[in-house]
């Protein structure tokens, strides 16, 4: 069993990967800003935390010798902080490098294939971020795996289909809505996030999520939510060019959001090139692992009155 360390591990993806990590029976650690005492969500997840038996190590990323100290107690860092803090990823290197006993570094991804496609300039900042964290982990020394882990089911679902607003049967489809992209449910990119970190095969390597079942377009989750649901929803097409030009909005949120859109749902880059040779296909890698279905997280939003969807520890 492995020591693992979470960055990150209090967010919406790290509550999942420090979950998953304690259920494979890893020692588990996060490491945390200090707790404002009024932040009662966060003293209650981490009060939760502590109950399964996580170890908490509070401090900043920026506090170089307490990084060191706490990286030589464990052996695997996992990253799963915010887009915000991805280049803050090279303070943990640097001190994994001065630690220099890591057996295994996942830095924060979880999306696209990032060394491949061309999105718009917006998303493009982003991917190139991405590319300079492998870059600095391949020339680090430290074994690392990237997680291209694809589209988070649950959260495509929340933002497309929008299941906790019943009254609002609108749903808009970006471009034909024909492209197809990899859908993968939070827990499932966790747990196989805790595998790769700690399997020999994975190292220095790229895992790509693109579950078989899982390879949908906009049109069929929408077409399965309306079976579900026995509604039908009112289909508002932006097209291409409509979304090209949303991606130049002087909101960067907005243009980064539709850099996204444009990139997964116009353009199909998640499912639009063939795995190279040396790619490692998750599904491979692990062929008994039985992943979630489209239709199964589906499901898990069929309730009755609806709740919204909560990260594993809430
Ligand atoms: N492909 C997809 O569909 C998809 C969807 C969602 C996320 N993702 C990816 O998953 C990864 C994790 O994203 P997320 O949404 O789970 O992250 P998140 O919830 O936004 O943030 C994770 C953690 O970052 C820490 N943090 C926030 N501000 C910070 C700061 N100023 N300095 C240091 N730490 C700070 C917080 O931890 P503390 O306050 O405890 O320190 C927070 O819990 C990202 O790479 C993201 O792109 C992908």
């Amino acid at each position: 069993m492995s020591k693992i360390l979470v960055f990150g591990g209090t967010g919406y993806l790290g509550q999942y990967v420090v979950k998953a990590s304690i259920l494979a029976g890893h020692q588990t650690y996060v490491y945390v800003r200090p707790t404002k005492s009024g932040d009662i969500r966060k003293l209650q997840l981490l009060e939760k935390f502590q109950a399964m038996g996580v170890t908490i190590f509070q401090g900043e990323l920026d506090e170089h010798q307490k990084l060191v100290k706490v990286l030589r107690q464990v052996d695997t860092v996992i990253v799963t902080l915010g887009v915000p803090q991805y280049m803050e990823q090279l303070k943990i290197i640097e001190a994994m490098k001065e630690a220099g006993n890591i057996k295994r570094f996942v830095p924060s991804e979880f999306g696209n294939e990032v060394d491949r496609g061309s999105p718009l300039p917006p998303f493009e900042a982003i991917a190139e971020k991405k590319r300079k964290i492998r870059r600095a982990a391949e020339n680090s020394g430290i074994p690392y795996t990237f997680v291209s882990s694809n589209s988070m089911g649950a959260y495509f679902v929340n933002f497309f289909l929008h299941p906790y607003d019943e009254k609002n049967n609108k749903v808009t489809v970006y471009g034909t809505g024909e492209a197809k992209f990899a859908f993968s449910f939070e827990k499932d990119v966790a747990e196989y996030t805790v595998e790769v970190a700690t399997d020999p095969r994975t190292k220095n390597g790229l895992v790509i999520c693109r579950l078989p079942k899982n390879v949908i377009s906009q049109l069929d989750l929408i077409s399965r939510w309306e079976k579900k649901t026995r509604r039908t929803m009112e289909k508002i097409y932006i097209s291409e060019e409509e979304v090209i030009k949303l991606s130049q909005s002087p909101s960067e949120q907005d243009a980064v959001a539709y850099g996204i859109l444009h990139s997964i749902f116009v353009k199909g880059e998640q499912t639009n090139f063939e795995l190279k040779e040396n790619d490692l296909d998750v599904v491979k890698l692990y062929p008994e692992y039985k992943y979630t279905t489209v239709d199964e997280v589906l499901d898990i939003f069929m309730v009755d009155p609806p709740k919204p969807f909560i990260a594993s520890f809430a």
